[in-house]
């Protein structure tokens, strides 16, 4: 029985917020979109409708490469242009279906089991013309008025499974009668199509709001180390420290700075300090540690991180840094964008047994990110 799934990834997520659509928001390292592809990845065709046919393209196309990487048989992929509502959405993408039944499924529901997949199947298998997975709430749900018996109350999940003839001509139906509706069984009830009820999962849930995002921790650390030259200024931490020497380097040199944005970089896994800002490069030459970090930040959030804290430890025999440390703290704090609790700069000796701290400071950091 070849089964065609439409996933609708075409809205603009106004009650998640945010500057990315959720479908496009990581989880453990990749996106809503490519998480619920996984999800269909034995299926034969996958429309995707979309708002961002680029970015849905490349998503996809990485995901194919990844298929193919593993030896898979790889869906036809088909992308279609979304419409201002779910249901234009799901009618535009009905355009491209070519198999006898179809799945619609929100791209905002990445943790869709293969269970409750394959119970929707079945159900059409077995001769289902409609058929939508459903949990019952956990919740007592009342209108204002009076309480509602829980025992007849569903949550209605995706992917729903129909005859693709019956929700084409449901579809036709909806939209010459102008009929309002939030998902694809109700197209086809309000055509007179009987819905079939299989178990879905509470783990299916959709991501509406950021609550429901599951949070994206990431730690990364930092190190970095520079030789101490006469005629330099010393900056640390974004800090201009009273010192007979400075720091060598094509920047200011400040390896604080330099220590943290490597930590940000690592966390987001965007590389390293030496791939973002060459110091063979007229640009970087003199840039200040603070416009590193400033630059970095826009980096990692671009990503869609924001910096839970920081931690970084200075190892220099002198000077003292002591009586800095709060000014160096409220500094980076600024350059970071984030309040200064979040932001801990320690320094230590090394006793006077090291090479490197006698000749020059060293710095390590960790950081944590959240996405
Ligand atoms: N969807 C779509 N086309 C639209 C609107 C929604 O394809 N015009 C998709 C969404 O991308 C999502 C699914 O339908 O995967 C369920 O919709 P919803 O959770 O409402 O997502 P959004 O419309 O993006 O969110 P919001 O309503 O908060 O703006
Ligand atoms: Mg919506």
């Amino acid at each position: 029985m070849d089964i065609s799934v439409i996933i609708a990834a075409a809205g603009s997520g106004k009650r998640f917020g945010g500057s990315i659509p959720k479908q496009y928001r990581q989880i453990d390292g990749v996106t809503v979109l490519e998480k619920t592809l996984n999800a269909f990845c034995s299926f034969k065709e996958i429309v995707i409708v979309t708002g961002d046919p680029m970015l849905t393209r490349r998503i996809a196309v990485r995901w194919l490469n990844k298929l193919r990487a593993e030896k898979r048989v790889l869906p036809r992929i088909k992308i279609v242009g979304g419409g201002a509502e779910r249901q234009d959405s799901v009618y535009n993408a009905l355009a491209e279906v070519s198999c006898d039944w179809v799945l619609v499924h929100d791209a905002a529901r990445p943790f869709v089991s293969s269970d409750v997949i394959e119970r929707v199947c079945s159900a059409l298998e077995n001769g289902s013309s409609a058929v939508i997975p459903c949990v019952q709430p956990k919740d007592t749900i009342r209108t204002k008025e009076k309480t509602l018996q829980r025992s007849e109350l569903y949550s209605v999940q995706t992917p729903q499974g129909f005859k693709t003839e019956i929700l084409k001509a449901a579809y036709d139906h909806v939209r010459e009668n102008g009929v309002s509706v939030t998902d694809d069984a109700s197209v086809t009830e309000s055509y007179g199509i009987k819905t079939d009820i299989v178990e879905g999962d509470y783990k299916n849930i959709k991501i509406t709001t950021q609550e429901d995002m599951p949070m994206d921790i990431r730690v990364g650390n930092g190190y970095d180390v520079h030789r101490f030259c006469e005629g330099r200024p010393l900056m640390l931490g974004c800090t201009e420290i009273p010192s007979t020497r400075g720091l060598l380097g094509h920047s200011d040199a400040d390896v604080l700075a330099h220590a943290i944005a490597d930590s940000l970089l690592g966390a987001a896994s965007l590389g390293d300090i030496g791939q973002i800002f060459p110091d063979n490069s007229p640009e970087t030459e003199g840039m200040a540690g603070s416009e590193i970090l400033a630059k970095t930040v826009q980096m990692i959030s671009q990503k869609g991180y924001t910096i839970m804290m920081v931690d970084s430890t200075v190892i220099a025999e002198k000077p003292k840094l002591a009586f800095y440390i709060k000014l160096m703290r409220d500094n980076t704090a600024k350059a970071l964008g984030i309040d200064v609790e979040n932001v801990s700069i320690k320094a230590t000796t090394e006793e006077g047994l090291g090479e490197r701290s006698r000749d020059g400071i060293a710095a390590f950091a960790t950081c944590i990110l959240k996405g």
